[in-house]
């Protein structure tokens, strides 16, 4: 099946009021200008985070022919492992916001001739479309979107009951004498990748989905691996825990 054909939309931005969406537009507009610029350099954080990003695609245990959703794909990444898994009767789609990361994951997808592989420039947080998913991953990503909070919401949103999704992301150093230079390395990251101090990618997680784990971390707990998963149709999550905050 050709990926390209599917119906790709947008739902209403649902931010609260004026300044938080002020806030928002400013911070995805720096995204693009950040990630435009990146992507022509983007094989060394390829190279370094494969291997987590595998193991985390690994614990979603796709089958072939499943359907699947990266959501901030970058230059595509994910895709040759993803791929390897689902197999050409499967379906890969995957959306970044920067231009030229599309771009450069459309090569990515030319080169290989995979039919069944198909990238939208698109706002994470809002994309909409008409199937649902049977797995999701996010590698490097929600962390720097401009309301993670919402994102993931969308993302469970956009799965079938029982689906999985995959997270790979960083956070300050949680513990240990490295944590002395976490306002220094956030200060650099929000310069570098526009990550996004108000988000709590793991609280997120754990307050939008029914299941939840954390499966991994690495670099001193700095990076970590999620993988959550959305109950059976039946089931609504329980929100009686704390909403994360948003400074
Ligand atoms: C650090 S890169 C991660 C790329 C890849 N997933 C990886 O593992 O290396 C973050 C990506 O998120 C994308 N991004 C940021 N905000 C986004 C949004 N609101 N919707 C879709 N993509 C977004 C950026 O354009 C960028 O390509």
């Amino acid at each position: 099946m050709d990926a390209d054909s599917r119906d790709v939309r947008a739902r209403g931005n649902g931010t609260a009021d004026g300044s938080s969406t002020q806030r928002y537009t400013a911070h995805l507009e720096r995204s693009q200008r950040v990630w435009d610029r990146w992507s022509d350099w983007y094989s060394m954080s390829e190279r370094d985070f494969e291997p987590i990003r595998e193991r985390a695609i690994d614990r979603l245990d796709l089958q072939a022919g499943d359907r699947v959703l990266d959501i901030g794909c970058g230059p595509g990444v994910n895709f040759e492992h993803i791929r390897s898994q689902i197999g050409s009767d499967g379906e890969l789609v995957a959306v970044d916001y920067s231009p030229a990361m599309v771009a450069n994951a459309r090569d990515r997808i030319d080169r290989h001739g995979w039919e069944n592989v198909a990238v939208h420039q698109a706002d994470a947080t809002t994309v909409d479309f008409d199937e649902p998913f049977d797995a999701a991953v996010a590698t490097l990503s929600l962390g720097v979107m401009p309301d993670a909070h919402r994102t993931v919401e969308n993302s469970r949103r956009l799965l079938v009951p029982g689906g999985r999704l995959a997270v790979v992301d960083v956070r300050p150093t949680p513990s240990g004498p490295l944590r002395l230079l976490n306002p220094l390395i956030w200060r650099f990251f929000r310069w570098y990748a526009n990550w996004n101090p108000a988000n709590d990618v793991p609280g997120s997680l754990r307050y939008t989905f029914e299941e939840c784990d954390l499966i991994e971390t690495a670099v001193g707990g700095t990076a970590y691996t999620m993988l959550c998963r959305r109950a059976g149709s039946d089931f609504e999550a329980d929100h009686s825990g704390p909403e994360p905050t948003d400074q």
